[in-house]
């Protein structure tokens, strides 16, 4: 068969019988912890590389950020010609270097030193920026300008202009996630880099239109959306028209319900949503907070979407799987699909966890299921 097929590879088709078949395992006759989908093994297509469960060490990559930074200091090329992007894209193990944390997101680390612009540019892929830094740094969205500060979630949904850049006098780091790869695989990512309006001076940064808060000024209000705006900015369908969150709200409206039960799978847990809809942020993506009060573990979970989180604050571990992964602030970790995980906080405060997971994609083609382990370990269907 290898030698049938290394001839038949020239016209573009593999010939396969029970014997070279793809690995392929049932997810269902599996109940215990450890089951999932499994990587495949042998020969196998590309399109069979799964991504596995995996956590990025803030104190063993930060460095590299470090050094992305001196060279761009010390290039020889106009700062903006060179500082464009000062990044490091994140690749899951099971992925075979793709650049790409699940099989639908990107996650990529920023830097921008003091004087760094990214031009102003649009695109369909949608992204959004987790600022990890205490302040400094902005994007302009629309003509509206978001200042960056530690726990802020700025978005740039599909179709919307934007530029960033760094005015501030120290480096600013963020995490930029993306629905880049599976727009990729649907055919869907264009770029555009002429935009129409004015742009200031020769850094290509458009004109801000809107006063400071826009989007809290608009939307700020639980339960008050104006009537006199279109409820839709940039050309993109279904996604929010707030692209600001505040990290110092976020954190505020967790501790607010600290005292209430709360989720036994996701402990007290937030939704950011289109204000306007109530619906995910993007149709692609949903994006959420969580607090993990000192002590306290949820039960296990599983559910047919990946899941990214971004550890904002405390310490803790989340088993997945069989295999415990401990976090603390900044990690940054993948739980893939249908895998079982609990979050458990091991230290004597917060522990404040971000998410990002394509759940709300998988649930518009039919696929979400969600189950848990009750304490007799029995399995629940979380999801009538
Ligand atoms: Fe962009």
């Amino acid at each position: 068969m290898e030698r049938l097929n290394a001839e038949a590879g020239k016209l573009h088709i593999w010939l396969r019988t029970q014997a070279n078949a793809p690995a392929q395992r049932p997810w269902f006759r599996e109940t215990g912890i450890e089951a999932s989908g499994r990587i495949a093994a042998g020969r196998v297509g590309a399109a069979q590389l799964k991504p596995v469960a995996h956590r990025w060490q803030w104190s063993e990559i930060a460095p590299y950020l470090d050094r992305i930074a001196e060279i761009a200091r010390g290039a020889d090329v106009s700062p903006i010609e060179f500082a464009e992007r000062q990044q490091f894209l994140l690749t899951n193990p099971g992925l075979g270097g793709r650049l790409q944390v699940t099989s639908t997101m990107r996650c990529a680390v920023s830097i921008y030193n003091p004087g760094d612009v990214a031009p102003v540019h649009i695109h369909t892929p949608n992204a959004s920026r987790t600022i990890l830094s205490d302040s400094g740094g902005y994007t302009t969205i629309e003509g509206e300008r978001c200042e960056a500060a530690r726990g802020d979630l700025i978005l740039t949904p599909n179709g919307t202009w934007h530029d960033h850049g760094n005015d501030g006098s120290e480096p600013v780091v963020w995490i930029d996630v993306l629905d880049f790869p599976l727009m990729e695989f649907l055919d869907c990512v264009w770029l555009d880099e002429t935009f129409p309006g004015d742009t200031l001076g020769n850094s290509r940064a458009q004109t801000v239109t809107h006063a400071g808060s826009y989007s809290q000024r608009l939307y700020g209000q639980g339960g008050l959306v104006p009537r006199f705006v279109a409820q839709r900015r940039g050309f993109g369908r279904d996604t929010t028209p707030m692209f600001h969150y505040r990290g110092a709200d976020v954190r505020e409206a967790l501790d607010g319900l600290r005292q209430e039960e709360g989720d036994p799978y996701e402990a007290i847990a937030l939704r950011f949503v289109n204000p306007a809809t109530g619906a995910s942020l993007f149709p692609t993506l949903d994006y959420g907070a969580l607090l993990l009060r000192p002590g306290e573990a949820t039960r296990f979970k599983r559910e047919t979407a990946s899941t990214l989180y971004i550890a904002m604050e405390g310490e803790g571990a989340t088993e997945i799987g069989g295999q415990r992964l401990d976090w603390r602030a900044n990690d940054i970790f993948v739980v893939p699909s249908f895998a079982w995980r609990r979050h458990v906080n091991k230290g004597g405060i917060d522990a404040v966890l971000y998410t990002v997971s394509d759940a709300p994609l998988i649930e518009k083609i039919g696929q979400y299921r969600a189950q848990g382990r009750l304490p007799d370990d029995t399995v629940a269907e979380l999801v009538p």
